[in-house]
């Protein structure tokens, strides 16, 4: 309830009807101003903020219908009531032109007069509510848009965290090149994604990592006679070429070659020190088609990739300094006798070449080309008078040397650096059929870079010279290999071998 009384302005030439009216009003606990004619009456509208103005029509200097008008200039709101004595309908109509919202009739009841009064007010209370709820909707509205705006960033914070988390997880190249496609394949919604390294100096591009799909090739080669994945190359080197980038390509043009199966492409690089080390392109098959949230995202995640891939450098650095380091021990080891020297080299070759063969993948072909130089490296460990002792050993000298993959994976191990590489040297000399050591481990137990560098190994070992004898011939020892498969060597593994001899057989193989 309001407690300062309601404000009303009552004007009209006529003294009399001014004193009854204000009279009356007064005892109803109203506010009554009263004015003479309209000049008089604009004069308290500006000191006093009236509720409701009653007024006169024909009055001197200025009559109601022209107080009316300029009162609707200066307050559109203030509602204005008219009282005649003669009512016309050019009246009535010029009335409400003026923006009138009653008139009453003279003899003026008050009692009437109050009662419109109080319709009036009342009304126009409606109409202030109404405004107040209109801007209440809006605002409603804008929260709304406010709330589905925030959820959309929580959406993305929650993203951008997501796809930094994955990459601090991750602490190989290949482990970062697999995530950037399985990120995009997560937070994308992308039907395919392709990782590959590109090279400025002759502008190749390498695979290196990308998802199944299983959609791509059967379709792109029934159409193009070409898989989408040499498409995919032939079309990132378009686009290098031009000025995008990132680039995104919504909706291919009619007549790309690609057009009939590719809904939406993208292709985003990822720099290392502003230059382009790799690329990472997406493509939907479907009717999703990449927008430019979709390039942020996958800007982020190169951009993170790129971070992660220096950081993995900074490693692989102080890694290579290490493997040196050891290689050089091994080094040292083989040099003092005069027939196990570059033993280590070769047999890190044979196997890498049987490795090959068998479809091993890089990072297998990286494991055990460290594990091939280092395979022997346990031999630190081993007494000289026993290691180049000259003639055959004893049962008990020779119980010694074999402890050295196991004094070689102790070394490795205490490194911290290259457990699935240490797991390749322990097991080097276990036999297939689980009569070899240090575990005695059978068939596919033993691991499969170890069974390759147990038939590596044991090539060089026969087609070199030894103290104790001399080297046999190439064709003697692949035939001692052969016969050994299954019982000392890996089947599979003696296949691949034998592929490899029986092809491009080096001088030295
Ligand atoms: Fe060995």
């Amino acid at each position: 309830m309001r407690k300062d009384p309601i404000k009303v302005l009552i004007v009209d030439d006529e003294e009399g009807i001014l004193d009854v009216a204000e009279g009356y009003f007064q005892k109803k606990g109203y506010q009554v101003y009263t004015a003479p004619n309209g000049v008089e009456a604009l004069e308290v509208l500006e000191r006093v903020n009236i509720e409701c103005l009653f007024t006169d029509i024909n009055m001197p200097m200025m009559d109601g219908l022209e107080l009316a008008e300029k009162v609707r200039q200066i307050e559109s709101t203030l509602p204005v009531v008219v009282m005649t004595g003669f009512p016309s309908l050019e009246n009535s109509i010029q009335t409400l032109k003026n923006g009138v919202v009653d008139y009453l009739i003279k003899p003026v009841n008050l009692e009437q007069m109050e009662l419109t009064l109080k319709r009036i007010l009342r009304e126009r209370e409606l109409f202030v509510e109404n405004l107040i709820l209109k801007e209440e909707m809006g605002r409603q509205e804008r929260l709304k848009q406010l709330n589905v705006e925030l959820l959309d960033r929580i959406e993305e914070v929650n993203t951008l965290n997501r796809i930094m988390e994955d990459f601090s997880n991750t602490d190989s190249s290949y482990g970062i090149f697999n995530k950037v496609v399985d990120l995009g394949v997560d937070e994308l919604k992308a039907d395919k994604v392709f990782f590959h390294i590109y090279s400025d100096q002759d502008r190749s591009l390498v695979q290196v990592a990308s998802n199944d799909c299983g959609i791509e090739d059967e379709q792109t080669r029934n159409l193009y006679g070409s898989d989408l994945s040499e498409l995919a190359s032939a079309f990132i080197l378009d686009i290098l070429d031009g000025e995008h980038n990132p680039c995104l390509i919504s909706e291919p043009r009619k007549n790309d070659r690609i057009d009939d199966v590719v809904h939406s492409l993208m292709v985003v690089p990822l720099k290392i020190r502003d230059k382009t080390f790799g690329i990472a392109s997406a493509f939907s098959f479907n009717e999703k088609l990449f927008d430019e949230k979709d390039i942020y995202y996958m800007s982020f995640i190169t951009q993170k990739a790129a971070s992660a891939i220096e950081n993995i450098a900074l490693y692989e650095n102080i890694y290579d300094n290490l493997f040196s380091t050891l290689y050089a021990f091994v080094t040292a080891l083989e040099v003092r006798d005069l027939y196990t020297r570059k033993h280590s080299t070769r047999v890190a070759k044979y196997a890498d070449m049987i490795a090959a063969e068998m479809g091993c993948t890089e990072e297998e072909m990286d494991i055990i080309n460290f594990a091939g130089s280092l395979h022997d490296i346990g031999k630190i460990g081993i007494r000289d008078d026993i290691l180049l002792k000259p003639g055959r050993l004893t049962d008990e000298e020779y119980e010694k040397i074999k402890e050295h993959p196991d004094i070689g994976a102790d070394i490795i191990s205490k490194l911290g650096l290259w457990d699935r590489e240490m797991e390749i040297i322990r097991h080097h000399h276990e036999r297939y059929d689980g009569t070899g050591y240090p575990d005695g481990l059978k068939g596919e137990n033993i691991p499969k870079l170890s069974r390759i560098l147990c038939v590596a190994d044991s090539f060089d070992a026969m087609a070199s010279d030894r103290a104790y004898r001399k080297k046999m011939e190439k064709r003697e020892v692949i035939k001692i290999i052969r016969e050994n498969s299954g019982t000392q060597f890996d089947p599979k593994v003696v296949n691949a071998f034998l592929n490899v001899a029986n092809q491009d057989l080096p001088d030295d193989f």
